[in-house]
């Protein structure tokens, strides 16, 4: 059932600058979406107001056992200045699946749909125009109750906050070094892994640390249980392109079903270009680059959109990629995927949605 939404403007609108040289998610608009839930009353009193910190007990559950998901996604402003989002629906959908393993509420989706889009509309002069630009959508619910037992959450708290952003990694769509962690992992099937929450990148600090100090831009996690198959990013998925053909991980429950991941694979396959979803073991992407059929390699995301790989490292092995160059068919689909979002080019899967 969707609520009405209770709009209280700001008073002291931040200045915008030029929306030029953003990074990734250090600059947040004038507003935010906000609303509570309770076990007794369900969602309630969604409200958009100034963006400002939120007041939470010390002993709210949150702080200590991390009952906490989230959601990232983009809104593109188009070349007639219309504003629009990609594929909104899966993210709502992928909120709630995320909720339902942590014991969160689900939200409705035409509500979600709603708070997304008077937001969105509210901040429109913040989507920045720039090339690579966009304005980054985060969506998330933490349980909010002061209780030290562990317990399922009975007060939780949904927001929406907004940044316009331009490039994710420093380097662009040039390629970035990436290290296969061998030692620590990231989720195991049954665990967490295939949710949005925020104990996931809790727990994939260290390895990320160590590797950016090492200077890589990521790790790419292996499966807990053999580390011997690739799965993902620390904030992206992966794909190979070996033969000819783009294989990525397959979603085993433990690896985050990126909506870049499915978007790329739809458009791939539309075009007639083999697509595998499988397990892929590092043996496999050794022996690939010792017969020379590794061509190209990407990672993928909402904040990444195509990021390509020049070089993996395992261990002492390093593996270069493509000479550490751009390949065409990471090219082709970082093009083809970003006209559609950035409305350039006709969206004939219906992936975008108006917005004003
Ligand atoms: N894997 C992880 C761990 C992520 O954090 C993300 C980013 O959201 C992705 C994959 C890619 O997902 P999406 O394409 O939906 O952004
Ligand atoms: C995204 O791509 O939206 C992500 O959430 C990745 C990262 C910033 C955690």
């Amino acid at each position: 059932m969707i609520q009405e939404i209770k709009i209280n403007k700001t008073q002291t609108p931040k200045s915008k600058g030029d929306l030029k040289d953003l990074g990734f998610g250090k600059i947040f608009t004038d507003h935010m979406f906000l609303m509570d839930y309770d076990k007794d009353k369900g969602w309630h009193d969604a409200r958009i107001v100034s963006f400002a910190p939120l007041e939470i007990s010390p002993a709210s559950v949150v702080l200590h056992y991390a009952p906490e998901i989230f959601e990232g996604m983009k809104a593109y402003r188009t070349p007639k200045g219309k504003i629009q989002l990609f594929r909104p629906m899966e993210n709502i959908k992928r909120m709630n699946n995320s909720a339902e393993r942590m014991c969160l509420p689900k939200i409705d989706e035409d509500m979600f749909m709603d708070a997304l889009k008077k937001l969105v509309e509210l901040e429109k002069d913040w989507v920045p125009s720039e090339p690579f630009t966009s304005l980054y959508i985060r969506p998330f619910m933490f349980a909010n109750d002061a209780h030290l037992g562990v317990h399922t959450p009975e007060k939780v708290v949904f927001v929406i906050i907004l940044s316009p952003v331009g490039s994710y990694f420093k380097e662009g769509i040039n390629p970035v070094r990436m290290l296969i962690e061998k030692d620590d992992v990231r989720a195991v099937k049954g665990g967490t892994g295939f949710a949005k929450c925020g104990g996931n990148y809790a727990g994939s600090l260290r390895a990320a640390e160590i590797a950016l100090q090492k200077g890589y831009a990521q790790v790419l996690w292996l499966d807990a249980v053999e580390k011997k198959y690739i799965e993902e990013g620390g904030g992206m998925n992966v794909m190979f392109k070996i033969g000819g053909k783009i294989i990525t991980p397959m979603l085993t429950g433990s690896i985050l079903p990126g909506i870049t991941r499915k978007s790329i694979l739809e458009l791939a396959k539309s075009e007639g270009i083999p697509c595998e979803e499988r397990l892929i073991s590092v043996q496999e992407i050794e022996e690939a680059v010792r017969k020379g059929t590794l061509e190209e390699c990407w990672c993928c995301g909402t904040a990444a959109v195509i990021g390509p790989i020049g070089e993996l490292a395992f261990g002492d092995e390093k593996f270069t990629i493509n000479d550490f160059k751009t390949g065409p068919m990471a090219r082709r689909l970082y093009d083809e995927l970003t006209d559609i979002q950035w409305g350039k080019s006709e969206d004939k899967f219906g992936w975008t949605v108006p917005v004003c």
